[in-house]
C-alpha cells in the first residue's frame, strides 16, 4: 500500500474543465486569455512554431507516443499539393475517455491549438474527425467553430493576417478502426475505413486525397497552444526527459474513485494512482491485474516483477505499483501507456472472461482486409467465448497463443498487434486460470455423465 505524499494534479489541458464558473462558450474562453496565443503565434514565421514544438519534446497522446515535432518535420512541403491537418477525435480505444472531456468542456482550447498547428504546417483546410457516438461533442464543436469564425479566429483571413484555414467537423459512422490514422483518412474521403499500408502511405507524405497530411490527437493539439504560450524550452522541463508535459490518465475498473486525472509525466507511479489518487480498491479486495494503456496494451499481473536497465545505464527492479506513469515506464515493464486508459482489475475478475470480452471487441472491429487479423481475431473470439460457456479445453491456452502469434507482425496496420497483445499477455500471465477453467469444466461434465 502506498503511503508517501503524492504530488497534486497539474492541470494544464484540464485547467478549466471542472470549474463551475467556466463554460464552453467563447466569451468564457476569451475572458481567460483564450486565443491570445493564436494572436501571437500568427505573427511568427510558421517554421518557428515547428521549432518550438520540436524543442518541447511533446509526444503524441493518441497511442503511439510519436514525437509531434518530428512528425511535422516529415511533412512533404515541396510537393506543391495542398496540406491538410486532421484532429483525431475518434477516441475509440476501450478504457479511454479524455478527449471527450476536452471537447465537451473546453472546445475552444482545441480550436486554438488546431489553428496554431494549421498555421505552422500551412494547412488551408483542417478537420476534426469525431466518432459517431460523440453526437453531443460534434454539436458543441460545430457551435464553437461558428463562434470562432465569427470572431476571425478561423476561416478566411485569420485575425487579418492574410492566412486562411477552414475548419470542419466530420462525424464517423462508428468503427474502432477509424481511429487508426490511415483508416480515418479513407473514411474522411467517404470510403470504407480500410487502413493503408505504410510505406508508402505515411500521411505526412501521402495522406488525405494523396496529399501531405498531419494527423494528431485532440490532447496533442491542445498541447501545441501551451507550448506556444510558455515556449518549447519551458514545456520540455515539465515532466521528465523524453516524457515531457502533462498526461491525462483515465482510470476505470475496480477502484473506489475512477475518473480522469492530469499529472506531469512521471510525477507518480501506478500504485500511487490506484491507492492514493483513486482511493484504492473496494473493501476486502486485492489487486489482480492492470491494463495500463487501453484494451490493446499488454496486461500486468499484480505480483510480477519488472527488471531491466534504462537507456542511461541505471537498473530498475519494480513491482507493479512502482511503474512510473509516463511513456517509458510502462514500456520498460513490457507494455505501453497507449491512450492513457488504465483499467484496474481486482481478485473478483475472471481473467478468461475478461479476455473473451476484449477478443469479442477486436473480432467485431477488424476491417477484414488482412487474413491473419480477420480470421485470427474471429478464432480468438470463438475459442475464448467457448471457454466461457462451459466447454474450455486444456489445450485452449496454447491454441489461443498460437493464433495470436500468427497475427502479430503480419498485418497492414497495428490493429493486428492491438488484437494479439491482449490474448498473448492474458494467456502467458494467467495460464493457471485458463487451465483451471478447463479442469473445472471437465470435472463438471464428467460428474454430469455419471448422473
Ligand atoms: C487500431 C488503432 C486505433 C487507434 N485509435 C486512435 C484513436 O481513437 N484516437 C487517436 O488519437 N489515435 C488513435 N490511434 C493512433 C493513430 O493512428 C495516430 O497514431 C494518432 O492519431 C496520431 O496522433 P498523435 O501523434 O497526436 O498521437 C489508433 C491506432 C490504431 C492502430
Ligand atoms: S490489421 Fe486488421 S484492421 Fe488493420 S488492415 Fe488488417 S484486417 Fe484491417
Amino acid at each position: 500500500m502506498i503511503s508517501k505524499k503524492i504530488p497534486k494534479e497539474r492541470r494544464v489541458i484540464l485547467k478549466n474543465a471542472d470549474n463551475p464558473s467556466y463554460s464552453n462558450k467563447i466569451t468564457c474562453y476569451i475572458k481567460e486569455g483564450g486565443y491570445d496565443v493564436l494572436k501571437k503565434s500568427i505573427k511568427k514565421k510558421p517554421e518557428e512554431i515547428g521549432e518550438e514544438v520540436l524543442k518541447s519534446g511533446v509526444r503524441g497522446r493518441g497511442g503511439a507516443g510519436f514525437p509531434t515535432g518530428m512528425k511535422w518535420k516529415f511533412l512533404d512541403r515541396k510537393s506543391g499539393k495542398p496540406i491538410y491537418l486532421i484532429c483525431n477525435a475518434d477516441e475509440s480505444e476501450p478504457g479511454t475517455f479524455k478527449d471527450r472531456q476536452i471537447i465537451h468542456k473546453d472546445p475552444h482550447q482545441l480550436i486554438e491549438g488546431m489553428m496554431i498547428s494549421a498555421y505552422a504546417i500551412q494547412a488551408k483546410q483542417a478537420f476534426i474527425y469525431i466518432r459517431a457516438e460523440f453526437f453531443e461533442g460534434a454539436k458543441i464543436l460545430n457551435r464553437a467553430i461558428a463562434e470562432a469564425k465569427a470572431k476571425g479566429f478561423c476561416g478566411e483571413n485569420i485575425l487579418g493576417s492574410g492566412y486562411s484555414c477552414d475548419l470542419v467537423v466530420h462525424r464517423g459512422a462508428g468503427a474502432y478502426i477509424c481511429g487508426e490514422e490511415t483508416g480515418l483518412i479513407e473514411s474522411l474521403e467517404g470510403k470504407r475505413p480500410n487502413p493503408r499500408i505504410k510505406p508508402p502511405y505515411f500521411p505526412a507524405v501521402l495522406g488525405l486525397y494523396q496529399c501531405p497530411t498531419i494527423v494528431n490527437n485532440v490532447e496533442t493539439l491542445c498541447n501545441v497552444k501551451h507550448i506556444m504560450e510558455m515556449g518549447g524550452e519551458t514545456f520540455s522541463k515539465i515532466g521528465k526527459p523524453n516524457n515531457t508535459g502533462t498526461r491525462i490518465w483515465c482510470v476505470s475498473g475496480q477502484v473506489k474513485n475512477p475518473g480522469y486525472f492530469e499529472f506531469e509525466c512521471g510525477a507518480l507511479t501506478l500504485g500511487e494512482m490506484i491507492y492514493d489518487v483513486c482511493g484504492g480498491l473496494l473493501p476486502g479486495r486485492t489487486l489482480q491485474a492492470v491494463i495500463p494503456g487501453g484494451s490493446s496494451a499488454k496486461i500486468l499481473r499484480a505480483d510480477e516483477r519488472f527488471k531491466g536497465t534504462h537507456k542511461d545505464g541505471t537498473d530498475f527492479d519494480w513491482g507493479i505499483e512502482d511503474i512510473p506513469l509516463d511513456f517509458d515506464g510502462p514500456m520498460a515493464a513490457g507494455t505501453m501507456s497507449g491512450s492513457g486508459g488504465i483499467v484496474v482489475m481486482d481478485d473478483t475478475v475472471d481473467m478468461v472472461e475478461a479476455m473473451a470480452n476484449i477478443n469479442a471487441f477486436y473480432a467485431h472491429e477488424s476491417c477484414g482486409q488482412c487474413t491473419p487479423c480477420r480470421e485470427g481475431s474471429l478464432w480468438m473470439k470463438k475459442i475464448s467465448s467457448r471457454m466461457c460457456s462451459g466447454d474450455a479445453r486444456e489445450e485452449d491456452a496454447d491454441l489461443l497463443l498460437s493464433v495470436a502469434n500468427q497475427i502479430e507482425g503480419r498485418t497492414i496496420c497495428a490493429f493486428g498487434e492491438a488484437a494479439a497483445w491482449p490474448t498473448q499477455s492474458f494467456v502467458k500471465k494467467f495460464r493457471k486460470d485458463f487451465l483451471k477453467k478447463a479442469k473445472t469444466q471437465k470435472r463438471k461434465k464428467d460428474s454430469l455423465q455419471l448422473i
